[in-house]
């Protein structure tokens, strides 16, 4: 099943926020750890990411975090108070999919946030942009929003534009790509295509993890697929009720996103000298038990 419908489917960071970030490992030779959260799904998604990003920090000292926030809003799409809420949590970028656009109000935003990406290979015509630099702790950290070009809708080819994306990054210690599709074929062949050319490729949009974590032989961290951090307990996010009945049926089912059993995927990457990573962990873990919160 794709993602919800149908049925199926910078500005460099000179002098850190004061946002609680803990200091990681990263330093002037490059040392630095990414801590990569899949597809943040509605408020249930963001509620488990905010709650467990103090014990991340704490467990791992990433030196980055970034999310994945194509479903941030209702999961469809993102607003620009639900980036803001992001950034002001420390989050250093924000890469997104096929759902970039769901929201209009968050055209604008697109434009002046360096830190919020779409994917690179979008018409140039379209709001936003696909690559942006952060740093933290003297290591600059280049970040990639890419889509596949099966079964979504991007008007050029993630495989040639990657190339103009890498250009625009050659003072980065370490590059991550967000790989952002529905094929593992098309992943797995992203991932090989940019082995020993940058630091991490991981894919998103699936919601599902993938047990393929690994780096590969010229050093470049990959998974297939991150998950989503989300409710389990439905269909990719989806009360999963109202997919079960889409299917059934085949007829339109108005979809609202899952509270049940929510988890935050995640992936790990050490990464040591410029564009190569030394490992790579998954991160699944339920959301943390905590007192109710207004939201
Ligand atoms: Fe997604
Ligand atoms: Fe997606």
């Amino acid at each position: 099943m794709a993602e919800k419908e149908a049925g199926a489917g910078e500005e460099p960071a000179a002098g850190a926020p004061s946002d609680g970030h803990v200091a990681g490992d990263g330093n002037s030779d490059g040392r630095a750890s990414v801590l990569f959260v899949g597809d943040v799904v509605g408020g249930i998604g963001r509620r488990t990411l905010l709650d467990s990003l103090p014990l991340l920090r704490e467990r791992y000292q990433p030196t980055f975090v970034i999310v994945n926030g194509e479903n941030v809003a209702g999961g469809l799409g993102i607003t620009p108070k639900l980036a803001d809420e992001l950034i002001d949590a420390g989050i250093d970028a924000i890469t997104l999919g096929n759902h970039t656009y769901h929201r209009r109000e968050i055209y604008p935003y697109l434009d002046s946030q360096p830190r919020i990406l779409r994917p690179v290979n979008f018409l140039r015509s379209q709001p936003g942009h696909g690559v942006c630099m952060v740093e933290r702790d003297g290591v600059r950290l280049g970040v990639i929003n890419l889509s596949g070009n099966l079964y979504l809708r991007a008007g050029r080819s993630a495989f040639t534009e990657i190339e103009a994306a890498l250009g625009e990054l050659g003072q980065a210690e370490h590059i991550i790509v967000d790989m952002h599709a529905e094929a593992t074929s098309e992943k797995v062949a992203m991932g090989w295509h940019l082995d020993g050319r940058v630091t991490a490729v991981v894919g998103t949009h699936t919601h599902v993890p993938t047990a393929d974590a690994r780096v590969l032989p010229k050093g470049t961290a990959y998974i297939t697929d991150v998950g989503m951090t989300g409710p389990r307990g439905g269909v990719i996010g989806v009360k999963r009720e109202q997919a079960i009945e889409s299917l059934l049926t085949q007829m339109p089912v108005r979809f609202e996103t899952s509270e049940e059993d929510p988890w935050l995927m995640a992936v790990f990457i050490r990464c040591s000298t410029p564009l190569r990573a030394d490992s790579i962990e998954q991160v699944l873990m339920p959301r943390p038990q905590s007192p109710p919160r207004a939201d």
